[in-house]
């Protein structure tokens, strides 16, 4: 974006205002909102240390708020202490609580398994009490790699029982994407299962864990393998260990230990423009807090709905809003494993009206791709029970929230357009379903604590209601990022050095209207969003080039109707490979590249061309590529190019 103004192309002027009834009920409303934005502006100290002491449980009280003496590493409620665990289950369970359903679990071949929680607290002290016996301890690493299964939020918990550090690794994700989040976490244990199923077919996890570290080079000490499938796999004497003999062995009870707020809860990657994804560390004070309220204030949820958030929990949206949230509010979780439109594309639809679910968040991608499928689907099922809608991931296109609000909320659900971000924890921009009028498209205005200004290139704010430019936030908050993990130099420079460590860098660009609502606009580095999904185009580059076939490759996104973002790659061959048959070569590439990294990474487009457009000094031309790719006609000077004919040959 650099030296250009975005110029806002959205013109959405339609306004819904928030549903009367809704408002009623909500668990925020308009007075508390304006009360507590006041009192987040006027003194952050204050309002942050009321809302942690409560709604959190505390083992040990904190005095400090913020301690920002080392900006911008900032720290919350540093002399406290406390253990997430506790705060998501143990707490519950002197209250009626105790016995309602904390999960309900619906396999894609339609088994239903409900566990209370009462029991999610002795299924996560047993485990957490076998971690313990394999010599896990406070702060080590272990690595979760699993279906979305209960077993797997189980496992989140446990390590949060003992003090362990969790990164949670996508089931989608290669081998090769597992190795490299083993290797910078140096990983102690790693849990995984045999496999998962997905459209009726096997995901094979313990095979890719055995691939994975085959080829790491670091060791974990073990592997423990939930039985999913019961399929065959390897078994490795002295490493690996099933699920089951162990919780066969565990006694039942493990106490909690308390940690301190700042000790990372999570590590969990996600792409940026350069290198390899980023090890993002969150707390467990801080981002515990914000996800709770994040869940209570934009999901409204109340003690008795079912709530359900499609995310799988190798996500962020997964971590926040499927565990920590909901868990630490007492809320129903409902979780399924499996497609969106499997046996058929009725399934989401069948599952709300079997489940009853109340609160229904998914993402774009989803909402496109259902619409797509046409109205008759969800109109077979009885959706009445859903009160309110939220969306996530990626902007949502005017006519995708327009079905949603018609066809599945049938007018009466509000919808969250919640932005937000691996690293910031839980919802920024948001409606408040009591409180916050929607436009379509707009992700409306911050939560109360939540300071965001846009920016242009020299950090001065751009007071235009037409103009987008950089998305800063202007104060600190508890559920933001710590560091990127072993590497903070990578930290400042990511989010902090742009504007000389003054506001946190999003890395989108949007603007703002004259109401005060944000419009998210995109990313403005070198990240896509395929469907909901962040992928750097560098990684995507690197998996190309190291196929011996390959001696150069630039990707680029171009909008896609329903991901949102398509990946193209433009791919130089070497010598040797020039005279190939060039579609093989292509899906050739095309799977090597979701072996290198995962399926949702797999190019949509792969064209082969002599040359890549560059500068003299030779930088690849990037926004050339990308007017290629989308089949815009190229306005841009490319006289300065080095290889002039090269676009014309790529246009063609
Ligand atoms: O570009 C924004 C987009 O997704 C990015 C964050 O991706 P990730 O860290 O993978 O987290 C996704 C789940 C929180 C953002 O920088 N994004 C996320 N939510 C929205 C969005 N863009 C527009 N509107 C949203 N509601």
């Amino acid at each position: 974006m650099s030296g250009t103004q975005i110029e806002s192309i959205l013109t959405e002027a339609r306004t819904f205002p928030v549903p009367e009834e809704f408002a009623r009920q909500a668990n925020m409303d308009q007075a508390q909102y304006e009360a507590l934005c006041r009192q987040a502006a006027e003194n952050p100290a204050e309002f942050w240390g009321k809302l942690a002491r409560d709604h959190l449980h505390w083992d040990k009280p904190f005095n400090q708020v913020l301690d920002d003496s080392q900006a911008p590493f900032y720290k919350w409620f540093s002399d406290g202490e406390l253990n997430v665990s506790v705060n998501c289950l143990d707490r519950h369970l002197d209250s009626p609580t105790r016995n309602k359903a904390a999960i309900i679990w619906e396999s894609e071949q339609g088994e239903v398994v409900t566990l209370t929680y009462a029991q999610l607290h002795r299924e996560v002290s047993r485990f957490a009490a076998t971690l313990q016996d394999l010599g896990i301890h406070l702060g080590d690493r272990v690595a979760i790699y699993m279906p979305m299964v209960p077993e797997a939020v189980i496992a989140m918990l446990a390590c949060a029982r003992i003090g362990a550090i969790h990164t949670v690794v996508f089931g989608g994700f290669s081998a090769e994407a597992l190795k490299d989040r083993i290797e910078d976490t140096q990983a102690r244990l790693l849990i995984t299962a045999d496999g998962g199923y997905r459209a009726g077919k096997v995901v094979p996890l313990k095979h890719n864990a055995d691939q994975a570290l085959s080829r790491s080079s670091h060791a974990v000490e073990h592997m423990i393998v939930f039985q999913r499938t019961g399929e065959e796999v390897n078994m490795q004497s002295g490493r690996d260990l099933w699920w089951h003999d162990l919780a066969a062995k565990a006694q039942v009870d493990c106490a909690p230990l308390a940690v301190n707020a700042e000790h990372p809860l999570l590590i969990l990657y996600t792409s940026g423009s350069t290198g390899k994804p980023k090890g993002i560390v969150h707390s467990s004070g801080g981002y515990l807090l914000w996800s709770l309220l994040t869940t209570h204030w934009v999901f409204d949820l109340k003690p008795t709905d079912v709530y359900w958030c499609t995310a799988d929990i190798g996500w962020i949206t997964g971590h926040s809003y499927v565990v920590y949230g909901p868990l630490a509010l007492g809320a129903t979780v409902f979780m399924y494993e499996g497609a969106p439109t499997y046996p058929d594309a009725g399934r989401f639809w069948d599952m709300i009206e079997h489940h009853r679910v109340n609160v229904f968040y998914t993402a774009p991608t989803a909402i496109r791709a259902l619409m797509k499928l046409g109205d008759e689907w969800p109109n077979r099922y009885d959706l009445s029970s859903l009160r309110l809608l939220g969306t996530v991931g990626e902007p949502i296109n005017p006519e995708a929230w327009m079905w949603y609000y018609k066809v599945i909320g049938k007018e009466r659900c509000p919808i969250a357009d919640t932005w937000w971000q691996t690293e910031t924890g839980g919802h920024m921009i948001s409606p408040l379903p009591g409180v916050t009028p929607l436009k379509p498209g707009s992700c409306t205005r911050p939560l109360p604590g939540i300071f965001p200004d846009i920016v242009d290139e020299e950090g001065e704010i751009i007071q235009s209601t037409e103009a987008g430019g950089y998305l800063v936030m202007t104060r600190p908050w508890p559920g933001m990022l710590r560091t990127v993990w072993g590497d903070e130099a990578r930290y400042i420079e990511n989010y902090w050095a742009k504007f000389n460590n003054r506001f946190y860098v999003a890395g989108d660009s949007a603007h703002r209207d004259m109401d005060g609502y944000y419009w998210i606009m995109g990313r403005i580095d070198d990240v896509l969003n395929v469907s909901g999904h962040r992928l750097g185009t560098m990684e995507i580059e690197s998996a190309l080039v190291a196929h011996p076939a390959v001696a150069e490759a630039a990707v680029v996104g171009r909008p896609h109707e329903i991901k949102g973002e398509a990946i193209c790659a433009f791919v130089v061959l070497r010598q040797s490979h020039a005279g190939e048959d060039m579609d093989a070569l292509a899906q050739t590439l095309r799977a090597h590249v979701a072996d290198a990294i995962g399926p949702i990474a797999r190019p949509d487009e792969i064209r082969f061309t002599d040359n890549l457009p560059k500068t003299r000094s030779g930088k690849i031309m990037r926004r050339l590529l990308r007017a290629i790719a989308r089949g815009e006609e190229i306005t841009q000077d490319t006289s300065t190019l080095e290889n002039e004919e090269t676009v014309r040959q790529l246009e063609r």
